[in-house]
């Protein structure tokens, strides 16, 4: 069995490699020469754990290649994974220009039964589209099945995400090319449930919206913490002890961010519309998400005593650890909110710097906490990196102007930080009194 995936981001490299894992030959598109010429030198473009290891593993064995080339890579392939970008619009639905390109070329290039398998997040009704456009641009006739294996990865995790996942959802309206497609995963041990293209195309969407609500409803309660001198931490372990609500993603803080929950809700919002329903919970979730941002910029502005020419010092600008992700970011709302209230603004990220270094000419981009945190009026830390977790306390003390911290992701132990004299405000912490 040949695959092919076309499409080289996160998704595309970790499937890609997910197949090699189990035994597959596999050839990856991408329409990005020098893109591409990395990874043929073993190198992976994003920082994401274990996958260069595979892909040095993988180019020395030969089981997988990469081209510019997709009708090689439609021809030689049985199956055809899509992995493009699907960014939002301005109104929050989701641009199919490049699954519309794919599947296009896919069609032009068919040269024999094929089966195309939607693994980029794509609006309910799209694999039928998907199909459509493939027939419509095929030279000869062909049959082709279309499938929706919706992914379920972490940044950061998304290796073993993809070799451990909680399931495995396979949409069809071929009950042939569900099959084929479940057989593919023989080797990984975990619940696969067959469904019809389109409850495919939903669950996923579901799933990312189910979580993001999670986390906005956690952070609604946070305040509510803060109002009443409640710990949120010890209410999520409270709760999250109910098998029925699990702990899981109820971890309060500055709020969620990414390249996937901002955009999906935004979507399924759209979806919802389109059907003239109401989204009342999912603007919500929305909601919650963006005013949680200026709740803590309050509390800082309150607990610093204004902002207006103080110096503020961001930990971590990734929209979360192990990833150098910047998309949707709190970090960046937060810099720019700083800004416009007058505030001098110092950045460290171990990773994720070199991709906001050029959207501010004003900000001072520093290269270790020390250096950040120095003469500093406040820490607020937005990325849980490991190694802020690991700090020497008592040595950054000294070098602050004033030792006051702002976690924005409830991280820290304020009882040893207030013990060597700092202040410490997280949400919905007992400490933040
Ligand atoms: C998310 C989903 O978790 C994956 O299952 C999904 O496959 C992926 O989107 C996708 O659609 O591609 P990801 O965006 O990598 O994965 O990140 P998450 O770990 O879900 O975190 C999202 C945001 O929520 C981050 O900003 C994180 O800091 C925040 N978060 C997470 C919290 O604020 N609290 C929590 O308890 C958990």
């Amino acid at each position: 069995m040949n695959i092919s995936v076309v499409g080289s981001g996160y998704v595309g490299l970790t499937t890609a490699l997910m197949f090699c894992e189990l035994g597959y030959h596999v050839i990856c598109v991408d329409k990005d020469t020098q893109k591409l010429e990395t990874l043929r030198k073993g190198f992976i473009p994003i920082y994401e754990p274990g996958l260069e290891d595979l892909l040095k593993k993988y180019l020395a064995k030969g089981t997988i290649k990469f081209t510019k080339v997709i009708g090689k890579a439609v021809e030689e392939a049985d199956v055809i994974y899509i992995t493009v970008g699907t960014p939002s619009t301005f109104e929050g639905s989701s641009d199919l220009t490049f699954v519309k390109e794919v599947a296009q070329s896919i069609g032009h290039y068919q040269n024999a039964y094929k089966i195309v398998v939607n693994k980029s997040t794509v609006p309910v009704g799209t694999g039928e589209k998907v199909k459509e456009w493939i027939i419509d641009s095929q030279k000869h006739s062909f049959p082709v099945d279309i499938v929706s294996n919706p992914e379920f990865l972490g940044e950061g995790t998304a290796l073993y995400d993809a070799m451990h996942p909680d399931r495995i959802i396979i949409g069809s309206d071929s009950a042939s090319a569900a099959t084929i497609i479940k057989n593919l995963f023989h080797k990984i041990k975990c619940p696969k449930l067959i469904t019809n293209l389109r409850t495919a195309e939903l669950v996923k969407y579901t799933a990312n919206a189910f979580l993001a609500m999670k986390i906005s409803f956690i952070n609604e309660i946070s305040r509510l913490c803060d109002a009443y001198g409640v710990d949120v931490n010890d209410v999520s372990l409270g709760i999250g002890k109910d098998q029925r609500i699990g702990p899981a993603f109820l971890k309060a803080g500055i709020g969620w961010g990414g390249s996937c929950f901002p955009k999906d809700i935004a979507s399924l919002i759209y979806m919802t519309k389109e059907v003239n329903l109401e989204p009342k919970i999912l603007k919500a979730v929305q909601d919650v998400n963006t005013e949680q941002i200026s709740y803590y910029i309050n509390q800082l502005e309150h607990r610093a005593e204004g902002v207006k020419g103080k110096t503020i010092s961001i930990l971590g600008v990734a929209f979360k650890p192990d990833t150098d992700d910047i998309r949707e970011a709190p970090a960046i709302k937060v810099i720019n909110m700083l800004q416009e209230k007058g505030a001098t603004v110092k950045v460290y990220d171990p990773i994720a710097l070199k991709h906001v270094q050029q959207l501010w000419t004003d900000v001072l981009f520093c290269s270790s906490v020390e250096e950040a945190l120095r003469e500093s009026d406040c820490l607020f830390l937005l990325t849980e990196w490991q190694e802020f977790l690991q700090l020497d306390w008592h040595q950054i003390y000294p070098l602050m102007r004033t030792p006051l911290i702002i976690d924005g992701r409830n991280i820290l132990d304020y009882k040893s930080l207030q013990e060597t004299g700092f202040s410490y405000y997280g949400v919905g912490r007992v400490s933040s009194r």
